[in-house]
């Protein structure tokens, strides 16, 4: 199979901010590929450079065998871009905004019109087709720019963040969509922040931080990679979890992470049920109240802890930028 996606030592500098470190990335056509990553990993910016919007200072990268500088023209015919933010007109309807960017692509009036139309109704926007955007909600608008992407029915498809600031029911609806898109073959790559976004829709996942993939493989293969289990805790109060994170400390084989306000504690462990109970009995001879323990596999949230020494969600608050 040969590759939609080749990126070799890419980097990008804004002034002397190293967006992009020596990034490199190879997807297989007919693959989906996460970009996981926390805000400013350098997600956007990999986006940017393998669309030719932006030049990249040193490396190489082709997408669908078209060098991205040298090529960047012939290119932009093959493939679909949906961004952060969306890059639908406000005051035009639905359909106006899919007919505007099938004309762009040369479409013609007549198939233009056609292309608008079969698209709404994929998205299921048929009812709000000649609507103003401007009274669309979040996830419709999101459908709609999904369908902009996907006029000129592109070979590679990039998607960046496609459900950053979406309610839990628009992003499972856009997950639906995704899926049913990616059924058809299409070669996408796929950013979030959302570990289990990756999860669910990528084949495998590249996880970035400070502009480098520090970790590549399916969510199995990473989770596997962080190892053992997970001992999950529910106390009573904040100095509970104080004392309970003393006490297990002996049995971590990891970085113990402690929600104080949520009266939680995660201990990376290894031994299954023996550790589990090894652990009651330690909290159980310093008194210490437990509401609920457990023992779990890893998640992808703890397979970038694991990684980046920091949570993935920890940034989440300059979300506006
Ligand atoms: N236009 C820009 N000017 C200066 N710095 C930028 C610009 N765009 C992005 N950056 C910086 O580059 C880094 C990577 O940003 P970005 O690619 O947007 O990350 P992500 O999409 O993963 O949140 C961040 O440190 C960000 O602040
Ligand atoms: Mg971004």
């Amino acid at each position: 199979m040969a590759d939609a996606i080749v990126a070799e030592g890419l980097v990008k500098r804004y002034g002397s901010v190293v967006a992009l470190d020596g990034l490199d990335l190879v997807v297989p056509e007919g693959t989906v590929m996460g970009l996981l990553g926390p805000n400013g990993a350098g997600k956007t910016t990999t986006v940017r450079v393998l669309t030719t919007l932006l030049e990249h200072d040193k490396g190489r990268a082709t997408v669908a065998g078209l060098d991205v500088v040298a090529d960047a023209k012939q290119l932009r015919s093959k493939i679909g871009l949906s961004g952060q933010y969306s890059a639908v007109d406000e005051n035009l309807t639905g359909f106006e905004n899919l007919d505007m960017v099938a004309r762009l692509y040369h479409l013609g009036k007549q198939r233009s019109r056609e292309r608008a139309r079969e698209l709404l109704e994929r998205f299921d926007l048929v009812d709000a087709a000649d609507r103003p955007v401007k009274g669309y909600s979040g996830g419709m608008r999101r459908r709609l720019d999904l369908a902009g992407a996907l006029v000129a029915k592109p070979s590679v498809l990039f998607l960046d963040e496609p459900t950053t600031g979406l309610d839990p029911r628009s992003r499972l609806g856009m997950w639906d969509v995704i899926e049913e898109l990616v059924a058809g073959g299409t070669t996408l790559l796929l950013t979030t922040q959302y570990l289990e976004e990756a999860d669910r829709l990528a084949d495998k996942i590249a996880v970035i931080d400070h502009g480098r993939v520090i970790a590549l493989g399916t969510a199995d293969e990473l989770k596997a990679q962080v190892g053992g289990e997970r001992l999950e805790l529910s106390l009573g109060s904040a100095q509970d979890v104080a004392k309970a994170r003393e006490v297990l400390g002996p049995l971590a084989i990891g970085e113990i992470v402690a929600d104080e306000r949520g009266h939680r504690l995660t201990v990376p462990v290894s031994g299954g049920a023996e550790v589990l109970v090894d652990g009651i009995r330690r909290l159980d001879a310093e008194a210490i109240k437990v509401l609920d323990i457990g023992l779990r596999r890893p998640t992808l949230d703890d397979v970038f802890l694991t990684l980046t020494g920091h949570a993935a969600e920890e940034k989440q608050g300059e979300r506006g930028e």
